[in-house]
């Protein structure tokens, strides 16, 4: 059975194929995030537009060779996310879903990141636990099995990927920041600037980065020459800090839980000091940890199609179908 996934909740425009004998059979990913660095962030209005642009091209790439005709079902992401950018995706799987005569079948963004590593690990099962930090999310979750999900813990003010874009900002580097963070923290000492390491010894899993931000704002602002030198230790502390909260938020999930598998997606997943501090758990806990390929880390539409893929008996008429800004994962069928 071939699942097409269609992508637009941000600023990804993405599709891709699940064929359920073969996995991904055709993918194609168009990034906004150069026209957005232009404003320091991603404008809604542009994100919209750019994805009715760029959505046809992007289907033609990620079907190559295959033959649209041949597709069984049509998945997009429903919510949560930008509700214009959510919309093109949603009315372009419509009409597909109209012409092919298949069925329709919306698709939460956030299982979509929980549940794609089962895509790319055959070996993953059910339970595991998952880190997911991106620029919109950060939250510890007990993958239980499909469609129950616990959230063990969650930011209740910044997301990491923001924080990491906001002191990006701070330090005048382009957006979005985390890249770029990381990239001049090679060169910096981490132990150089004290940040605070917020909730680390809190009893629960929760998380919270804006008292981090906020300490690195005064801490640059009483730095008359900030250079270079200055900023890398800056990106390395700050980056380390986050790294401390999240090893150890990731311990205690772990010793809570008793889950032998950990797996960190999102964008911030893409973060190699994170991955090599998360990576050094695995003896200590006895524990397996997996990171989703790069392309894997970020939006995507190929953990779109595959969800999808799971989800056949979820199909809804192109009536019923909706989009939605909030749709927590507590909220989803089992
Ligand atoms: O998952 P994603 O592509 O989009 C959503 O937010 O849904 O995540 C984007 C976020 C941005 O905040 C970006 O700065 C961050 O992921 N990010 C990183 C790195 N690469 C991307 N943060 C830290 N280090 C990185 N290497
Ligand atoms: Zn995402």
């Amino acid at each position: 059975m071939k699942t097409l996934g269609i992508e637009t909740s941000c600023d990804e425009t993405a599709i891709a194929v699940y064929d359920s004998e073969r996995g991904i059979i055709g993918e194609s990913i168009y990034s906004q995030i150069k026209m957005h660095a232009e404003y320091g962030g991603v404008v809604p209005e542009l994100a919209s537009r750019d994805h009715c642009l760029k959505i046809i091209t992007v289907l033609e790439e990620a079907l190559g060779d295959i033959d649209l005709n041949s597709i069984d079902q049509v998945a997009y992401t429903s919510g949560p996310g930008l509700l214009g950018a959510l919309l093109i995706g949603e009315s372009f799987a419509q009409g597909l879903s109209m012409a092919l005569d298949v069925p329709l079948i919306p698709i939460n963004h956030l299982e979509g990141h929980l549940m794609s590593p089962v895509m790319e690990f055959p070996e993953i099962n059910v339970p595991y636990i998952s880190l997911l930090v991106s620029g919109g999310h950060s939250m510890i979750v007990d993958v239980k099995e499909r469609g129950d999900y616990e959230i063990l813990g969650q930011s209740h003010d910044d997301a990491v990927g923001e924080a990491f874009d906001k002191v990006g900002k701070l330090l005048g580097l382009p957006y979005p920041g985390g890249p770029f963070i990381e990239k001049i923290a090679r060169d910096g000492n981490p132990k150089a600037y004290d940040f605070p390491r917020p909730m680390i010894h809190s009893d629960n899993l929760d998380l919270s980065f804006s008292g981090l931000k906020t300490s690195v704002l005064y801490t640059v602002r009483n730095i008359v020459d900030l250079n270079d030198q200055i900023k890398a230790d800056i990106a390395a502390s700050f980056q380390q800090a986050v790294i401390d909260v999240l090893s150890k938020k990731i311990q205690k999930s772990v010793e809570l839980t008793g889950r032998e598998e950990v797996i960190i997606a999102g964008g911030v997943a893409a973060n190699k000091a994170l991955r090599d501090a998360i990576k050094k758990l695995e003896n200590i806990l006895n524990i397996k940890v997996y990171y989703p390929h790069m392309k894997y880390c970020g939006d995507n539409a190929a953990m779109i199609a595959f969800v999808g893929s799971l989800r056949s008996d979820d199909k809804i008429s192109i009536e019923a179908s909706s989009v939605r800004a909030r749709w927590p994962l507590n909220e989803l069928s089992k």
